[in-house]
């Protein structure tokens, strides 16, 4: 699905936000990445979702190399990607089943958009995918009316609709409590997996990724500190991640004590004897 290699990104400042990321992600592939606030993920995010180059390094998507694209053939191959941000991107005062419908912009002509915002266009697909998000009851439900649960679940239906290949989720879970956590990551994985897209989350909490993800990397200074398995993810490795990283060092220090903020809901945590 994606080949990276020496991918490097400096910004415009100077700030060298990537500094050679080697990566090759497969097709239905579930990754987790992890690391302490500054350490390049939403960077290499946009970069794997196609809206930011590369400063130097390659970047092969499906086979193609993305510098070599041209608009239109990256135009397409962005509507193969499907991006979960912390911030939904949703649209407050439209009904739910607009914001749902989005996910077939990059298909739908402007005329045919527009159209849709006076009747909506295939309102039955935005209920399928309210449905299998657990709310097919809020269909027509202002989304500014919506918990911030609730509209969560109305970004993944957005990128179900939208059908891409990957999906990326930078975040998703960092404003909500952490049972809903777990039941929007499982959600995610769940979907993911049942219909075989390829999954790639940014994550603040490194007990989800450990405990949701097959594949965990850690990321540091805009490079790779460790690509594993998660029970191959020791406390060493993790305090080495987040060293210097104050509110992120007391909450590995919690985590290690085997105080699972998630109670008993989940199964032990790999590669910690919990
Ligand atoms: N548009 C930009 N212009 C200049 N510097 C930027 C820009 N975007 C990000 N950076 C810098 O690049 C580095 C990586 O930022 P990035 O947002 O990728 O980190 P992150 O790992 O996602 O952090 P967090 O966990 O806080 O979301 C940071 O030093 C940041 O200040
Ligand atoms: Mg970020």
């Amino acid at each position: 699905m994606y080949e990276l290699s020496g991918v490097r990104k400096v910004f415009a400042d100077g700030s060298v936000a990537l500094d050679g990321i080697s990566l090759t992600v497969g097709r239905g592939e579930h990754v987790a990445f992890i690391g302490p606030s500054g350490a390049g993920k939403t960077t290499l995010f946009r970069i794997l979702n196609l809206t930011l180059r590369p400063t130097a390094g390659r970047l092969v998507f499906e086979g193609q190399d993305a510098s070599g694209l041209s608009d239109a053939a990256l135009r397409r191959a962005r509507t193969r990607i499907g991006t979960i941000y912390q911030q939904q991107n949703l649209v407050g005062r439209l009904r739910v089943v607009h914001n749902v419908l989005a996910g077939n912009l990059g298909r739908w002509s402007t005329l045919e958009a527009a159209a849709s915002l006076v009747r909506p266009r295939s309102a039955g697909q935005a209920a399928t995918a309210l449905e299998r998000v657990g709310i097919p009851e809020k269909l027509y439900a202002r989304t500014d009316e919506l918990s911030g649960g609730q509209q969560q679940r109305v970004a993944i239906a957005r990128v179900l609709v939208q059908d891409p290949d990957v999906l990326l989720a930078d975040e998703p879970v960092s404003s909500v409590d952490p049972s809903l956590a777990v039941t929007i990551v499982s959600l995610l994985r769940d979907l993911s997996h049942e219909s075989q897209k390829t999954l790639l989350m940014n994550l603040h909490s490194v007990e989800l990724a450990l405990h949701y993800f097959p594949r965990v990397v850690g990321i540091r200074d805009g490079r790779v500190r460790f690509d594993l398995a998660p029970e191959k993810v020791s406390g060493e490795l993790l305090a080495e991640l987040y060293a210097g990283d104050r509110d992120e060092e007391q909450a590995l220090e919690r985590f290690q004590d085997g105080k699972n903020p998630f109670g008993g809901a989940c199964r032990p945590l790999p590669g910690f004897g919990a």
